[in-house]
């Protein structure tokens, strides 16, 4: 853990944009604005904006089991790369994390290899409730249940294990929205289709919607928290906005969704496929209005490495799945310089409502005593995304060839700088997320 000055940044602060300098010592934010106590390096930040460490809720970082694709080292590092600094990682390993000794030990393998601090969800099974009862909440940030099947083996769709976990889990329900039989009548009836632009169409929006309205009754009925994970339709939005503000529920989205819209099948083929699917750009509208009036209250990546190889199988046979976690921010910075949102609302999408949904503690604010996890940016930086030059063992990007402008320079954990000048560097490791999640999380509008 370590010092650090950071000298003459525009500072996004929970109380607004500020420019002054803010210190880091013994990890810890010590102070901001004025410093008057400067340890360690101090470095010249004039011209580029602190912000706290982007937190990336929902990554898949393939550890164990399919470490071709990716693993949690490498993985970690494209996260630093990409101004990440704490991420939570899905259970749909091989084998799946479905006990509490599998989870320990995938804890263990972070020890001295994760360049971002980490914590990892829980698989539901069918029969599982009873270890689920069982999950310390400090540890765990929530127990995943995959309501239709998408990449692994995890899914649970029938109504009396469904209650059995809702009624049993001590941490919040994180779902995977897709109806499990109505995806299985769509491919009995469509699955023929050879061509990656009938994905949206046979996982429609309705299976979206039914296992969304599903989990929700659920959640209510259970008093369980639950948030929605990858939204992507408009009628999920406008359901999930009609409903009381209760802080029973949160939803994420993600910027693939945000920037790819199904024109794009023609082109990127079975690179745009996913769960679930890039949709139709009023879908794509929908979300924004969804981010910007509070309804989604954060930004995940979904981020879910298949190689090169995997994806040129062709339709039907390619997985779903796209590398994310890289280019999150710069895609979000992108928006900013787009005028699409404020840096304010990159703040807190990517990093404050994601650390408050899951009670990261410590994490996602500019504010004195909470740990020393930020990114320096550059909001001017133009750059062209590059399959081959990301850190992502699959190296690539559904973003190949975009200019973006808005790149992260620094990424500091705990005052120790571990990604600059492009490069990783040596020594610096992230931690266990320590957690406790709150039992309801209102809405925020920034
Ligand atoms: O497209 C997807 N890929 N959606 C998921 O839910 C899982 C993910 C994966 O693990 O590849």
């Amino acid at each position: 853990m370590g010092d650090l000055t950071i000298r003459g940044a525009e500072m996004v602060l929970p109380s607004g944009v500020v420019t002054g300098d803010l210190s880091i010592v013994d990890g810890r934010i010590a102070e901001i604005g004025t410093v008057t106590d400067r340890r360690g390096e101090i470095i010249d930040a004039r011209g580029l904006t602190l912000m706290p460490g982007v937190i990336d809720p929902q990554v898949h970082f393939r550890e164990p089991g399919n470490a071709h694709k990716e693993d949690l080292e490498s993985g970690s590092i494209a996260a630093a790369a990409g101004g990440v600094t704490a991420f939570l990682d899905m259970p749909n390993n091989d084998p799946p994390m479905i006990t509490i000794e599998s989870l320990h030990a995938k804890i263990a393998r972070c020890v001295n290899r994760c360049r971002s601090n980490f914590g990892f969800f829980f698989g539901a099974t069918p029969d599982n409730a009873a270890e689920v009862a069982r999950l310390d909440p400090s540890m765990v940030p929530g127990l995943k249940i995959f309501m239709g099947a998408s990449h692994g083996s995890l899914l649970v769709y029938e109504q009396e294990p469904l209650e059995a976990l809702f009624a049993a889990s001590p941490v919040p329900v994180v779902v995977h929205a897709e109806d499990e039989l109505r995806l299985r009548a769509r491919y009995a009836e469509l699955g023929a289709l050879t061509d990656a632009s009938q994905h949206p169409i046979i996982r429609d929006a309705t299976a979206a919607l039914m296992a969304t309205q599903r989990a929700v009754a659920l959640a209510e009925k259970h008093s369980t928290r639950l948030h929605v994970l990858h939204l992507s339709t408009a009628e999920e939005t406008e359901f999930l906005r009609a409903r009381p503000d209760d802080g029973l529920v949160t939803t994420e989205t993600l910027p693939q969704y945000l920037w790819l819209d199904a024109s794009m099948y023609a082109e990127l083929g079975t690179h745009l496929q996913m769960n679930p699917p890039v949709r139709s750009k009023r879908h794509q509208a929908a979300l924004w209005a969804g981010l910007h009036d509070g309804t989604i209250a954060c930004i995940a990546t979904d981020h879910a490495p298949h190689t090169l190889e995997e994806k040129a199988q062709g339709f039907g046979k390619a997985p779903s799945g796209m590398p994310g976690v890289e280019l999150s921010l710069p895609l979000m910075l992108h928006a900013v310089h787009a005028g699409r949102c404020s840096i304010e609302q990159v703040v807190q999408w990517m990093c404050a409502a994601p650390a408050e949904i899951y009670g990261m503690l410590g994490k996602g604010r500019l504010e004195v005593g909470f740990d020393g996890d930020v990114v320096l940016v550059d909001r001017k930086a133009e750059r062209r995304v590059r399959n081959g030059a990301l850190h992502t063992r699959v190296n690539w990007s559904p973003f190949d060839g975009w200019d973006l402008t808005g790149w992260p320079i620094m990424t500091v954990l705990r005052g120790d700088p571990v990604f600059r000048d492009g490069a990783i560097q040596p020594g610096v490791y992230g931690a266990p997320l320590r957690l406790q999640a709150p039992e309801r999380v209102y809405r925020a509008r920034v």
